[in-house]
């Protein structure tokens, strides 16, 4: 199945208001060419999602957000809910990312929760999945992403394990400059593809499953190339407009 190759440039904590608007404007220019044969979305920090939004008015460009709590409302400081997230214009969210997993207590279960409460509002979430070295290196790499699919997943009917987008992110590839090779990325992208034909039959087939970690303008092609890796998540690469769009021109067909 032809699935649309899906970029999401991840900003993390960088950008102010102001920084960011003059990136989207820079990206505005030069995306017009790519527009339609390849999602994009940007995410930036929670402070600049309005500044963004407004940004890309009549641009094919989509918002995500970085991360979302679980519930609605309520007394949960610090933290911004799935409608806040949708009000605001997000049309996706990352969760689960790495650094949420190893720096704020993220667990598969907060994962599986923030993938409910996104789905339960229309947005349509990025979950992040991915091996430390270690794991790597003790030859863990399936058992961990596979468990952390497969919990992310749990109890989730098959229509909505289409709407999602997994990010399979190797935790040692992350800001290092050390990609996985098209081997290392093809053999973890094929085994989450069955695992969710496993759990969720064919709409495995519609899940873009996208590969994150020092991606960059001269690896994006070669690694979007490969079978299983429809897109890409992009940190350090997609805060410069130039290295962000050479990347997005890598994943057209
Ligand atoms: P880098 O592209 O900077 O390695 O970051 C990847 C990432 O964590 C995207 O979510």
């Amino acid at each position: 199945m032809a699935r649309t190759r899906f970029v999401c440039g991840n900003w993390k904590m960088h950008k102010t208001q102001a920084e960011a608007r003059e990136l989207v404007r820079a990206l505005g220019a030069l995306l017009a060419p790519v527009a339609g044969r390849v999602q994009v979305a940007v995410a930036p920090p929670f402070t600049a999602l309005s500044a963004v939004q407004a940004a890309l008015a009549g641009s094919a460009v989509e918002l995500a957000a970085q991360d979302v709590h679980w519930e609605k409302q309520g007394a949960f400081t610090g933290e911004v809910s799935a409608p806040m997230l949708l009000d605001a214009g997000c049309r996706h969210a990352i969760v689960g990312h790495s650094e949420r997993r190893q720096l704020f207590g993220e667990t598969d279960e907060t994962v599986r929760k923030k993938v409910v409460a996104l789905l339960g509002v229309g947005i349509l979430p990025i979950v992040c999945v991915g091996e430390t070295l270690a794991e790597r290196e003790a030859g863990r790499t399936l058992e961990v992403v596979g468990r952390q699919v497969q919990n992310a997943l749990q109890g989730l009917p098959a229509p909505d394990v289409a709407r999602l987008t997994v990010a399979y992110e190797p935790v040692w590839a992350i800001g290092t400059g050390k990609t996985a090779t098209p081997a290392q990325a093809q053999e973890v992208h094929g085994a989450i593809r069955s695992l969710l034909r496993d759990l969720a039959g064919e709409a495995a087939e519609r899940v873009r499953i996208q590969y994150g970690g020092s991606v960059k303008p001269d690896n994006a092609a070669e690694l979007m190339a490969l079978p299983d890796v429809d897109g890409a998540l992009v940190g350090g690469a997609a805060l410069k407009a130039d290295d962000f769009i050479q990347i997005i021109r890598g994943a057209i067909r």
